[in-house]
């Protein structure tokens, strides 16, 4: 069984890599670049001019190697408008930071097809809707950053199943409500989490405590319950 699943998610990845180049990330980028309806920069038209390749755009690196896209960093360019999906065909990103913007909408499904992620950062900005359960599928995820957005509903306990990798949750400065499910232990590797200034209720998941990894914990300004009320910034290990 678990060979079959191998095999199958090998074949999927070759599709992925052959049916894609550095056209489909251009195209990708170019959809993008038409989303953005608030540019007050001048970013989109002095710095990603369409006569280069996007590698020398600002904020775009790519893999020498292969000719990829590897990083997006626009943190800060002051951007307004919507996530095209189309970032989802950029196969080999692996750190997307977007953080400090004006983007409004959802975070769009298709980006659960960034197989390669390590990074994202959409943290100050306007998104809503419920947190990406696709999150917890990327296997290499290490850091989430979706802080001081307008993302409602409950943490989803499917992001909390199989992350053993994920280092930092951060979903502070949010809308959330619910419970913390008590999966949250799962996360064998978590050294920082962040829910701070959410609509959380119920009592604190005792196996918390218990993570070994965990360095930092915030869970101020909630509507939780437990024996330790206030709890702010706990500094585990240095
Ligand atoms: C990129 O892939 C498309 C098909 O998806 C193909 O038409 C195009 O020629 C390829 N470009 C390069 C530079 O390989
Ligand atoms: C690209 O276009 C800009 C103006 O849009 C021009 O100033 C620049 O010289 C062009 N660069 C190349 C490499 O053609
Ligand atoms: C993303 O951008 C912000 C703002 O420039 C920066 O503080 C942060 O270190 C960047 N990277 C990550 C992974 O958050
Ligand atoms: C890229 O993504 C969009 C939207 O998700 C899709 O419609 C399109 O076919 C994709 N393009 C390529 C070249 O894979
Ligand atoms: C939240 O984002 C806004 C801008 O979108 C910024 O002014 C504010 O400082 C941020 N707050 C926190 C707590 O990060
Ligand atoms: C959490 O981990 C324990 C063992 O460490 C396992 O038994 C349990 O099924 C896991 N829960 C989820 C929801 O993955
Ligand atoms: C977690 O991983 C184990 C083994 O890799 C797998 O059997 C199980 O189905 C996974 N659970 C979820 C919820 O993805
Ligand atoms: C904490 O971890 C220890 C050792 O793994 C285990 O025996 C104990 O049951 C755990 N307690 C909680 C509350 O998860």
């Amino acid at each position: 069984m678990d060979k079959l699943f191998f095999f199958i998610t090998m074949a999927v990845f070759s599709i992925n890599c052959l049916a894609h180049n550095l056209t489909t990330d251009q195209e990708a980028l170019v959809a993008f670049k038409t989303r953005i309806i608030s540019d007050p920069n001048h970013i989109l038209a002095n710095k990603w001019l369409t006569n280069t390749s996007i590698c020398n755009w600002i904020g775009v690196s790519c893999s020498r190697k292969w000719q990829r896209v590897t990083t997006l960093d626009f943190s800060n360019f002051g951007f307004s408008g919507t996530i095209a999906p189309h970032l989802g065909n950029l196969t080999f990103l692996s750190y997307l930071n977007i953080s400090s913007n004006y983007f409004t909408g959802i975070i769009p499904l298709e980006l659960s097809h960034l197989r390669c992620l390590k990074e994202i950062n959409m943290g100050s900005n306007n998104f809503i809707g419920v947190v990406p359960s696709w999150l917890g599928t990327i296997p290499e995820l290490l850091h989430i950053h979706l802080d001081n957005n307008s993302f409602s509903g409950s943490i989803p306990t499917s992001l909390l199943h199989n992350n053993s990798k994920l280092q930092t949750l951060q979903l502070a400065y949010n809308f959330l409500n619910g419970n913390i499910p008590q999966e949250i232990r799962n996360l064998s590797a978590l050294e920082y989490l962040y829910l701070r200034f959410n609509m959380l209720t119920g009592s604190i998941p005792f196996g918390i405590f218990n993570m070994s990894s965990l360095r930092e914990l915030d869970l101020d300004d909630n509507s939780l319950s437990g024996w330790l009320p206030n709890i702010f910034v706990m500094v585990f290990r240095n």
